[in-house]
This record gives C-alpha cells, sequence and structure tokens, in this order.
C-alpha cells in the first residue's frame, strides 16, 4: 500500500526533518508511528497527504508516486485518505450531523445516501444522540470522535492520524484506539502517529520508531 524509499525533508538550509527514510506498510496492515517530540512524525504523514513535498525520496501509494501529483491529482488522491490530525478542524457554524455529511457532499455522493452513511457513521462512534449539537457543545473526546466519523465517512482505503489520542484520558484513548482497529479489521490500511507507548503496548501492533529524522526501529 506504502512505499517510502530514501525520504529526506530539508527545513531551511539544516534541518532534517526526515533523512534517508524508507518503510513499506502492506495493505490493510496497522501500523504505530513512533519517537521522540521532533522525530519527523507529522512531517512524514504531511508528506503522505501530499500537503508538503519531500526534498528527496520516492513515495508510493497505491501503486502510485505521490510526489508527481498535479495539484488535480492531488485532489482526487486526497479522497481517497481519511486523516484525522491534532487539529481537527471541525466547522463550529454546522451541527455534528453536517460537519460528518459535508465530506460526502464534496464528492457529490447523492443526497438520500449522503444521509444514511451519515447515520450509519456517527453510530459507529456512538455519537448519534449527538448529531444536532454544535461542536463546541462537546467534549473534547466527542470532538475527537466527531472528526474520526468524518474522516472515514467515505470508507478511504488509506487512513492516517496524527496524535488522535493527544489530550484523552487513558480510557478514552484506548475506546478511540479501537475505532482504528475496527476500522483496521474492515481491510483498511491504517498509520497512527503517537507519542503513547503505553498504548501502543497495549494495541499491539507493529511500531516504527523514528529518532531525528531516521528509522530506528521499524
Ligand atoms: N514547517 C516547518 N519549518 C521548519 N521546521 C519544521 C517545520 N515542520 C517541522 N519542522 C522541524 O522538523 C522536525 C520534525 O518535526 P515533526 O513535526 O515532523 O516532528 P514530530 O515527530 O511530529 O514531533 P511531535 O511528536 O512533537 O509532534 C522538527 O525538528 C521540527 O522542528
Ligand atoms: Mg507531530
Amino acid at each position: 500500500m506504502i512505499e517510502i524509499e530514501g525520504l529526506s525533508k530539508l527545513y531551511g538550509r539544516d534541518v532534517f526533518a526526515l533523512e534517508d527514510f524508507s518503510m513499506h506498510v502492506g495493505k490493510g496492515e496497522f501500523v504505530f508511528l513512533t519517537g521522540p517530540s521532533g522525530a519527523g512524525k507529522s512531517t512524514l504523514l504531511r508528506i503522505l497527504l501530499c500537503q508538503e513535498a519531500p526534498t528527496t525520496g520516492r513515495v508510493i501509494v497505491g501503486g502510485r508516486d505521490i510526489t508527481r501529483l498535479k495539484p488535480r491529482e492531488v485532489q482526487t488522491y486526497r479522497r481517497t485518505v481519511g486523516f484525522v490530525f491534532q487539529d481537527f478542524k471541525l466547522i463550529p457554524g454546522k451541527t455534528v450531523f453536517e460537519n460528518v455529511m459535508f465530506a460526502l457532499r464534496i464528492l457529490g455522493v447523492p443526497d438520500v445516501q449522503q444521509r444514511r452513511r451519515t447515520f450509519q457513521v456517527l453510530k459507529w462512534v456512538g455519537l448519534q444522540h449527538r448529531a444536532n449539537a454544535y461542536p463546541l457543545e462537546l467534549s473534547g473526546g466527542e470532538q475527537q470522535r466527531v472528526a474520526i466519523a468524518r474522516a472515514l465517512v467515505n470508507e478511504p482505503a488509506l487512513v492516517l492520524a496524527d496524535e488522535p489520542t493527544g489530550n484523552l484520558d487513558p480510557d478514552l484513548a484506548l475506546e478511540i484506539m479501537n475505532l482504528f482497529r475496527e476500522i483496521n479489521s474492515t481491510g483498511t490500511t491504517v498509520l497512527v502517529a503517537t507519542h503513547d507507548r503505553e498504548l501502543i503496548r497495549h494495541v499491539g501492533h507493529r511500531a516504527v520508531t523514528l529518532d531525528h529524522g531516521r528509522l530506528a526501529i521499524g
């Protein structure tokens, strides 16, 4: 699913966020990215989402080199990726339901299907009873679950998450992680960046450790 070869990302003149980094992730795999602060985890996820271009290296996702996509192709590619980043911007003026359904609307999914699928996914994250609430009326963990629902509503082949359980208590973190495991069990490839060694131990999937932009343990 993902083949990264000799990936480097240089910021400014001398900050290598990633340096000659390589890794492979199989289709349907669940992989944690870990390592100390500043190791390059978020940079790697941003490159995988085409939010940032690498300095050198190859990044193949689903057989295509995503570093060579034209702007229009980037848009199409992003629609196949679900992402949950730390600054999960929910739209404050839209309800929970509208926030999630919006992801389908921009894809041009027929109206009836939009509603059905939005109900399904909100039920799945346990928030159907909050469908008409606004994001600011929700707790942090509930907002995080809405962001996950939004990322998954169009059934992406690949899910990228950057510290999706940051700021959550351990029980809630585990609950959120179980949602990712459930998605993974349907064949979706999942890549989750986290500092939380305890969580990784508990979940028990493969963990790739970065250190100063390099692969430390893979
Ligand atoms: N836009 C940027 N401009 C300059 N340097 C950057 C930029 N983004 C990241 N860096 C640097 O690149 C390195 C890797 O950062 P990155 O955010 O990828 O680390 P991280 O592993 O996600 O850290 P954390 O666990 O704290 O989130 C750091 O040294 C950081 O300061
Ligand atoms: Mg980070």
